[in-house]
């Protein structure tokens, strides 16, 4: 872009708002991992649908490459850009934070792309409602990266991923153009569904700008159990109790034993209870939920141990454990002079165990150290890993496997760049096809995240 006029971009957002020098940019330039990110041109930074859209035709027109870019707390290279691109702005949207009034009869809200998943739920709660979607990064994951990621966290079991939160969205495509309403009606059916579209695209069809998301309950009552079990078949059948008797049922969340050791030798704390696979369960209800659970517990033989707490101090003390676990990975990481290397994977849920059992052989052949946590409900493990010799093998053995049980190579992380490559593990030569047409026809000079959602040709 050195020969193109940057005084352009500054034109349309302010000279402030265009980051050139080599310091300011790194933050935006490499992921969270440390393990995936490339030079960009410039960032840019923004205000408005506006903003946004003459940006991105004024980089679409002049071959210059977009990286759209929320809270950059991203772990595949999806919101980042890559080694080789040529010229490329990274569009940072934190900007658009703006927070619109909380519609409590439609229990909506409509939200910039840029706002924090802890500001929505923050907003959402000073007017008595919740956010249905929550994860640990959520003080810096935005909004627009959520729906470009079609990111879960621990509360898909009671309200889904991201992509059912999205009544409505605003979008800004390739060329400029913007589309979307943010109407946000329940029911409507009028042709192409945006919001159906958008999520999970990771930013290679459109940049999302606002989005209409719903809202969920406040539940004033909360119970949090940690609950050892003696395997993961036993973890997952207490799982099915829970589920068929506890509609009050939030969140179950798993560690192996290497993780919540892990994370407790990081919080310099010794866990509560222990067991083959360590669960994390939350009911929440306008009525107190904990006698409910406690008498699930009592009278299942799949219950080696549980530590209970109902008040906020105490559950922060037994929610640590899970929610610390991504900083207590990196920290260790560090410690060793690595990155961690992190396989985001889900199979049918009674095939979990098979997973774990495989996930363990290829580490022990690798001779990396496996640290396996995640969503037990959804069959959905964060296979992390430290001091890997051969990444490239690794991933294609657990890749497989997880194919071969009915799983998927990307549960909520994205495919970014760091997956591309095993696609067609999971989607057929057709269906790529047809997905590069539709990208094609929405960003036909590939200006969108070109780098990202790639499959190899012929795959
Ligand atoms: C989590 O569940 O904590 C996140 O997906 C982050 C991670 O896998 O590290
Ligand atoms: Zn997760």
């Amino acid at each position: 872009m050195s020969t193109t006029p940057i005084g352009d971009l500054r034109a349309i957002v302010g000279e402030e708002h265009v980051l050139v020098d080599d310091d300011v940019r790194r933050g935006y330039e490499v992921d969270w991992t440390g393990r995936w990110g490339g030079p960009a041109t410039a960032v840019v930074r923004p205000a408005s649908t506006a903003e946004v859209a003459e940006v991105v035709g004024w980089c679409d027109e002049r071959d210059v490459s977009v990286v759209p870019q929320g809270g950059n707390t991203g772990l595949v290279g999806g919101s980042v850009p890559a080694g080789d691109a040529g010229p490329t702005v990274v569009l940072s949207l934190r900007r658009l934070s703006e927070l619109g009034p909380v519609d409590r009869s439609a229990q909506q809200v409509t939200v910039g792309a840029g706002v924090t998943l802890a500001a929505w739920r923050d907003h959402a709660r000073a007017a008595g409602l919740d956010a249905p979607v929550d994860f640990a990064a959520r003080d810096t994951a935005t909004v627009g990266g959520a729906i470009a990621t079609n990111a879960g966290g621990s509360r898909v079991l009671r309200f889904g991923t991201m992509r059912s939160q999205v009544s409505g969205v605003e979008a800004v495509l390739a060329d400029g153009t913007t589309v979307g309403s943010l109407g946000g009606l329940p029911k409507e059916t009028a042709g192409l569904h945006w919001p159906s579209l958008l999520a999970g695209s990771e930013g290679t069809l459109a940049v999302v700008t606002r989005a209409r998301l719903r809202l969920a309950p406040r539940y004033p009552h909360v119970v949090t159990a940690m609950v050892g079990t003696p395997s993961v078949g036993a973890a997952v059948r207490l799982l099915g109790v829970l589920r068929e008797s506890l509609g009050s049922l939030d969140s179950v969340e798993v560690l192996l034993p290497a993780a919540l050791d892990l994370v407790a030798s990081h919080l310099g704390a010794d866990p509560p209870v222990a067991g083959a696979a360590t669960l994390l369960i939350e009911c929440a209800d306008h009525t107190d939920p904990t006698d409910a659970l406690l008498g699930r517990l009592e009278s299942s033989p799949d219950v080696a141990a549980t530590a209970v707490a109902t008040d906020a101090h105490r559950r922060d003390g037994l929610v640590r454990y899970r929610d610390r676990m991504t900083e207590a990975i990196a920290a260790a990481a560090a410690d060793r002079g690595d990155t961690a290397f992190k396989l985001d994977v889900a199979v049918p849920v009674d095939s979990l165990a098979t997973l774990v059992a495989t996930a363990e052989r290829a580490a022990a052949e690798d001779g990396a150290l496996l640290i396996p946590f995640g969503h037990l409900a959804e069959g959905n493990l964060h296979l992390n890993h430290l001091g890997v010799t051969d990444p490239e093998r690794l991933t294609t053995t657990v890749l497989s496997a997880v194919a071969e049980l009915g799983g998927t190579i990307s549960a909520e992380h994205g495919i970014g760049v760091a997956k591309s490559r095993w696609l067609p593990l999971i989607r057929s030569v057709d269906e790529l096809a047809a997905q590069r047409r539709i990208r094609a026809a929405l960003d036909p000079k590939h200006t969108l995240n070109p780098h990202v959602l790639n499959a190899p040709a012929g795959g």
